[in-house]
């Protein structure tokens, strides 16, 4: 969507808040020996509790309210009795509407102790993440994040993940336009003011496709290499983006 008015702002805000909310709550939480589906119910608990609907569930009829992948699985980890053990990257994918409007955030946090290579993965992808949101101006085309993100990716010694780009959000979880993670030079557009994107990288120390799991949903690296994904919502303006999902 682009923000139109006060009112879209306000409201996206407050869904944006409350996502980043739960994100931080679940991150605070997670502890080894917890099943991913019970770190779900942590997640489901507060959104219920926040009067917002998990935006998977909604859309999508995602057997799940947060999608929770451990390393190897990249995206859309259906939460189930796997079991969160020391060493693991979790990712965790909160999106979730309140009053018409969507927020999508994720975070990849590292269950100590932390190998060096997983520690070196999580903050190349941090960075990728800070430094494809800086590039991200009005009028910029839509490449630089992804640009941005190649080349920081690149500098990790990781892959980027080119099945899973972002994409626009606000009034539905998937919107126009793709946001690739990679400089894609048949991507033409422009950066917008007041347009909503979700700026997330997917970096992966092997392979840069995915592959879907028997259960229909999970996505795992082609390889079974390890991944990781930061996630934010932002709003494009002529200086630097708001970020929405920040708390
Ligand atoms: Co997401
Ligand atoms: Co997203």
């Amino acid at each position: 969507m682009t923000i139109e008015s006060e009112n879209d702002l306000k409201a996206l805000k407050k869904i944006g808040r409350i996502v980043g909310l739960v994100m931080r709550e679940m991150k605070n939480q997670i502890q080894p020996g917890m099943t991913t589906a019970g770190l779900d119910q942590i997640g489901s608990d507060l959104l219920q509790k926040y009067g917002a609907h998990s935006a998977p569930r909604l859309i999508y009829d995602f057997p799940g309210q947060i999608c929770i992948s451990l390393n190897e699985e990249a995206a859309h980890g259906v939460p189930r009795d796997r079991i969160i053990r020391p060493g693991d990257l979790v990712n965790i994918d909160v999106s979730a509407e309140l009053d018409g409007y969507f927020a999508d955030t994720a975070m990849t946090i590292g269950v100590p102790p932390l190998s060096p290579l997983k520690q070196r993965l999580c903050h190349c992808a941090q960075r990728a993440l800070r430094k494809a949101i800086a590039s991200a101006r009005a009028g910029r085309p839509i490449n630089v994040i992804g640009k941005a993100i190649e080349t920081t990716a690149r500098k990790g010694g990781f892959s980027v993940i080119r099945d899973l780009p972002g994409h626009g959000v606000g009034r539905n979880i998937h919107e126009e336009p793709t946001v690739p993670g990679y400089y894609a030079p048949s991507v033409r557009q422009r950066l917008t003011e007041g347009l909503v994107i979700t700026v997330e990288p997917f970096l992966s120390t092997g392979s840069d496709r995915v592959v879907t799991d028997a259960d229909g949903w999970t996505l795992r690296t082609a390889d079974g290499s390890l991944s990781v994904q930061y996630e934010h919502t932002i709003v494009i303006t002529r200086e630097a983006p708001i970020i929405i999902t920040a708390v």
